[in-house]
Parts: C-alpha cells; structure tokens; sequence
C-alpha cells in the first residue's frame, strides 16, 4: 500500500516538473520572438545643466520605412506619450527597397510633438536620391543635419544638435573626398560653443572619430541589437560594419566624460528575426547633476 502511495506521489511530481518546464519553455519562447515596440530609457546626469533642471529626446534609428499600426498611429502616439523636448533621427529611416510611405506618414505624426533632427544612414545613400530624400524630410520640418550643428533652447537650457553624414556619401563624391576631415572643419568649432553638445552619427563602430570633439553625448543605431541576443549573456550576435559579437550592439556606453548611446533599432525586419531584441525607441532624460 505504501509502495502504491510513494508511486502515485513520484508520477504525480513527475507531472508537476514536465508541466513546469513547459510553461517556462513556452514563456521564454514568448520573450524571445516578441518584437513589440518597447521603449528603453536612458538618464545621463551632466555638470552642464543645474540641478534640477532636464531635457528628454527621443531616439529612433533603422526604422527602415516600417509602419506599426493604422497609418503609424501605434509609433506616433509613444513618441507623444514620452513629451519629448526633441526628437532625434539617427538614420535608415528610409530604406531603398521599401516606399517611402512609413517614413511619410511618422514625419506627419510627429511634426507637431517637437523639433525633429535628423541625419542619414547607409540605406539613404542607397535609394540613389539622397537630395530627393532629405527634401522630403525638410517638407516636414525636420532640420536635417549634414556636417553641421544647430541650437536648440529648453526653458534656459542650451543644446547643440551636430549631424554627421553617413560615410556612405562617398559613393556620391570625388575619390579624394575626405569623410574625417569634413567632420573636422565642421565640429571642431564647437570647442567655442557654450551648452550641452548632442552628435547624432549613424555608425557606432566609427566612435573614435566622434570622440576628437567636444560633445557630451553621442546617438548612433546601424547595428539593430545585434539581431539576436541573449541577456546577460550576448549583447547581438552580428552587426552591419561591426561583424560577430559586436561592441557597439545597442546600449551605453562610456568614453570618460561622453557617454554614447547606441538604440537597438525600431525596425521589424520579416526574414531575420530579432531573438530577444524587440524593436525600440529610445528615451533620453538628460538632468543636472554630478
Ligand atoms: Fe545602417
């Protein structure tokens, strides 16, 4: 009888640990493909600002022309959600094998949030109208940024947003044209700027030009999370420009006093899924403070 008992209480927990398992198998295959639009969020504390005071950017990169909801309506309405003071475009918004309705319809959504910013990505050169395309992004208001700097006044707070084309535009340019050194005559001026310098850079992995000049902050994409990652464990698998287990895979990252934040990409890509990397947008408190 005690025998029958002890077996029935085996069998049972047998079950218990089967189901178990499966649920967590099915939970974690859920956590893997899910490819919602999250948003992450970011804090940079700087001595530039006073205590007390903020400002708050959006970051989106890689949306490659993809539409989530009726007419973008699900991407607009949490870009307007966060209340941005600004909002920042960091390239392949566009892409050369899809319309360009999705890039139409959020520059529409969002032209009355806040300024817009802008610079390019690779997939922009490639669609072979790059000045088309930038007239588009003007049509909305967007301030597109090409080796230049603009300013931008928050309450008392001063902010410079600086563009970098993407060094795909030498496929448009003469043989001797000299990417780096278009970025030197345009930004080493800063040094003479007052305020809180913000880059917008498309290519991550090119951080060690960025950092020859006096900014505060980087924001980059390009690399898309490294497509599949595994937390705690791999931050992306591969990256455009970057190969196997890149470094600059989405996150942040510190560089002595710039800190530089990579978004993980907002797009939703159909043939290469996105393992434990959802599509995001990227929100930046910036605030006073050591
Ligand atoms: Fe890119």
């Amino acid at each position: 009888m005690i025998e029958l008992t002890k077996g029935i209480i085996v069998k049972k927990r047998k079950k218990v640990i089967v189901l178990v398992c499966a649920g967590l198998l099915i939970l974690i295959t859920f956590a893997a493909f899910f490819n919602g639009l999250v948003v992450r969020r970011y804090t940079v504390k700087t001595d530039k600002l006073n205590s007390g005071e903020s400002f708050r950017l959006v970051l989106i990169a890689d949306l490659h022309s993809h539409i989530y909801g009726d007419d973008q309506s699900e991407l607009v309405s949490l870009i307007r959600k966060q209340e941005p003071d600004a909002i920042l475009l960091v390239g392949d918004i566009a892409d050369d094998k899809k319309p360009l309705t999705g890039v139409r319809l959020l520059l529409e959504g969002i032209r009355e949030i806040s300024p817009v910013y802008y610079v390019t990505g690779n997939h922009e050169f490639w669609l072979y109208s790059i000045e088309q395309t930038k007239d588009e992004f003007r049509e909305y208001g967007v301030r597109v940024l090409e080796n230049e700097y603009d300013h931008l006044k928050v309450d008392d707070i001063n902010i410079v947003f600086a563009g970098v084309e993407d060094p795909d535009i030498r496929l448009f340019k003469e043989f001797s044209y000299d990417w780096a050194g278009e970025m030197e005559d345009a930004f080493l001026p800063l040094r003479s700027e007052s305020g809180f310098k913000v880059l917008l850079a498309h290519r991550p992995e090119l951080i060690d030009e960025y950092k020859k000049f006096d900014f505060d902050l980087v924001v980059s994409g390009h690399s898309h999370g490294g497509q599949i990652r595994i937390p705690l464990f791999v931050n992306g698998f591969y990256a455009p420009d970057q190969g196997w287990f890149p470094r600059y895979a989405g996150g942040r990252y510190k560089h002595g006093a710039l800190t530089h934040i990579v978004s993980r990409g907002t797009s939703n890509p159909l043939f290469i899924p996105r393992v434990f990397n959802p599509p995001e947008l990227a929100v930046i408190d910036v605030v006073g403070g050591t």
